[in-house]
């Protein structure tokens, strides 16, 4: 047991099965799947988190009847051929001392007849806000079916090597629909009282336990609340937990937020919520019930998990992004080497971000999620052969790339011009609401701070002085610089660019136009940084909204609900022409209407930048092995950085 953390440490006992610590990774989709079947992308995936020192893992949902085929790759738990999958994932993480559940799951009308070209299946005709689709209203044959199926899928999991299976009745499930008036306007046995909507969550649960014997663990996941008008409030959900109790069939209750086709941005908090914003949740639930509670929401440092338990809100700790991030988040949180922890940003940026974008699930910080079986800890081996590296740029990506480079047993130089580290991540973080992205920095420190990295700040090293010095390898990432824009007024005294105004200390007028051509954080952040200042301030994009790039990490939602209140003018579907004194000029993209903005005092540009790639041309055929990384390569996002530093600095 850690002595710091000694509620999280600690073990705990679910049903009859022993768990080495309290830190749970609760379920959450990959799409890793081929074939909608589990394999060895998974297997190491897990396995990485339980080697990193996870107490239980949870999969992803796993589908129980073929009528939920919610997105492409959705796992099948219903298919036998399921199986060699499940023993690899499940003797992986057993072999390093975690315990593991499936989740089931059918998402009812959080889906969509797609990919099956069959009708959805719901409680009721009511159809879901996000896929618009009216759902069959299940019959009793159906419901029989469905039965069947959840305990012919569990069957599966305890034949795979699963130590128990959780149902996700949640934010995306057909049993939260059953148990929701909001979706459940039945009026059968299944249906017009809370005892009605309960039962089909009963006679699964008696059906499983039948198949699985008593032995097997059982759970549920819950959503606190579902915040929409009609839906469960958390004193229903709180009953809701008595009775499950009562059943005396489930042997924990995980807890979760929300409906995640409403507000996925409840479900996986953006860095703008507070951390642990959904504890009182669990904690109503646990001051309910004997049950152990998992809690879970946007907590995602070892001291707020601790506090979390010993301040009785929950049993257990749901960390998810947490362990993404770093899959040896409890490791290093009970071995004393906290600050070593890759601490999640809540960016969304790469989990949820590429997952809602049908891609296998990444993380910006963690260029290993997914790839473990080459790049998880202990992979990457040892140089050969020791060389002098040179890295040009202490960005992210040169960060990334020397530190990497070092951990392979390389003497490198690391060259930054500026007096600090963190490239053009430091001025992101100033926005508002975007602070922890400068996390990323201050872990990429604290991770230099172990290898023997020659740090020269405020170096602007010239390329002669590189190629005298003849070291084996020069990495180059110099970055991006903002492009001029091919538009007239653009050198006016009044425009600006957003790297500009966050580096200079420019005073702005009192209308400020921003003219958006990223979609991104740099409009939306800027906007509001000088809403907060008393500026009047009006957004204008060429996108069919504006932060169109807002969506994809669930920052979309709460960032128009504060701009509103800022009173921030937002003006999509324009194209920008250029600025004439304090004039601005326009075109409508669809109308092709010529407009003007008039009296307006600074411009900012939210436009695309250039790789700085001179240095890296300069140098050119002038060393032996050379290599450029990140923006100096074409101006992209962290990741790209992240990664290409990563994979440059561990391949020399
Ligand atoms: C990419 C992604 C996919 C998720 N998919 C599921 C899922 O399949 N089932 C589920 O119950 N929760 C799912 N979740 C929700 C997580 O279990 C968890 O509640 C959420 O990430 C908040 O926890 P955190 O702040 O520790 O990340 C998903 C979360 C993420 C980030
Ligand atoms: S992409 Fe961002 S939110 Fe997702 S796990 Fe990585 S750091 Fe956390």
């Amino acid at each position: 047991m850690s002595k710091q953390f000694p509620y999280l440490s600690s073990p705990i006992k679910i049903g009859n099965i022993q768990l080495r610590n309290r830190v749970v990774f609760s379920a959450h989709l990959t799409n890793f799947a081929e074939r909608n079947l589990p394999g060895e992308r998974h297997a190491y995936y897990y396995g990485e988190r339980a080697k990193g020192g996870a107490g239980l893992i949870i999969t992803e949902e796993l589908s129980v009847h073929p009528s939920d085929h919610a997105y492409e790759k959705l796992v099948d738990a219903f298919s036998a051929e399921a199986l060699p999958g499940y023993r690899m994932i499940t003797g992986m993480v057993h072999q390093y001392g975690a315990r593991i559940f499936a989740q089931l799951n059918h998402n009812g009308n959080q889906g969509t007849g797609l990919y099956n070209q069959l009708a959805v299946w719901g409680a009721s005709p009511v159809a879901d806000p996000l896929f618009c689709e009216v759902p069959k209203e299940i019959d009793q044959v159906e419901i029989d079916e469905l039965i069947r199926f959840y305990a012919k899928s569990a069957l599966l999991a305890q034949e795979g090597g699963f130590d128990g299976v959780e149902f996700q009745g949640s934010h995306s499930s057909l049993l939260r629909q059953f148990l929701s008036p909001y979706t459940n306007r039945r009026r059968d046995g299944y249906g017009g009282s809370a005892e009605g909507r309960i039962r089909l969550l009963r006679e699964v649960g008696q059906a499983v336990r039948e198949a699985v014997g008593p032995d097997f663990c059982l759970g549920i996941r819950l959503s606190g609340e579902e915040f929409v008008d009609q839906g469960l409030t958390l004193n229903d959900v709180v009953d809701i937990a008595r009775s499950i109790e009562g059943m005396d069939l489930f042997n924990y209750l995980n807890t979760s937020v929300g409906i995640a086709t409403h507000a996925l941005y409840l479900v996986e908090g953006p860095m703008c919520l507070p951390p642990a914003y959904a504890v009182y949740m669990s904690s109503a639930i646990k001051q309910a019930v004997k049950l152990p509670v998992i809690t879970v929401g946007r907590i995602k440092d070892p001291h707020q998990g601790e506090q979390v338990l010993r301040q009785g809100h929950a049993d257990l700790v749901g960390m998810v992004r947490a362990q993404i991030s770093d899959a040896y988040f409890a490791r290093k949180s009970f071995n004393g080497q906290e600050e070593l922890i890759r601490g999640c940003l809540s960016c969304n940026q790469d989990c949820i971000g590429r997952v809602g974008l049908n891609q296998t699930i990444g993380c910006v910080q963690n260029p290993a999620v997914g790839k473990e079986k080459i790049w998880g800890q202990g992979m990457v081996k040892p140089a050969p052969r020791t060389k002098q590296v040179y890295v040009i740029g202490g960005g992210p990506a040169g960060m990334q790339a020397a530190l990497a480079a070092a951990q392979r047993g390389h003497r490198v130089s690391l060259f930054e011009k500026d007096h600090e580290l963190g490239g053009q991540v430091r001025f992101a973080s100033r926005l508002p609401y975007r602070s922890e992205f400068g996390d990323h920095i201050r872990n990429l420190l604290n991770e230099l701070k172990t290898v023997p990295v020659q740090v020269y700040l405020g170096h602007e090293i010239r390329s002669e002085e590189v190629a005298e010095k003849s070291p084996d390898a020069v990495i180059v990432a110099t970055g991006s610089l903002p492009q001029a824009l091919p538009v007239p007024g653009c050198d006016q005294k009044n425009v600006l660019t957003v790297l500009q105004l966050l580096t200079q200390d420019v005073p702005l007028g009192e209308k400020v136009l921003i003219v958006d051509q990223l979609g991104f954080y740099q409009a939306t952040g800027v906007a509001e940084m000088l809403a907060d200042q008393g500026k009047k301030v009006e957004i204008l994009s060429s996108s069919l909204y504006v932060g169109q790039g807002l969506g994809r990490t669930l920052d979309l939602d709460l960032w128009y609900q504060r701009a509103r209140k800022k009173q921030i003018v937002l003006t999509p579907n324009v194209s920008f022409l250029g600025v004439d004194g304090d004039t601005v000029k326009g075109i409508h993209n669809y109308s092709g209407q010529q407009l003007l903005w008039e009296h307006i005092d600074h411009v900012v540009l939210a436009v695309p930048h250039r790789a700085n790639d001179a240095f890296y041309f300069s140098l050119k055929g002038k060393v032996r092995e050379l290599y450029r990384i990140g923006d100096c390569v074409a101006p992209r996002r962290l990741d790209a950085a992240v990664s290409e530093g990563f994979k440059t600095g561990s391949a020399l």
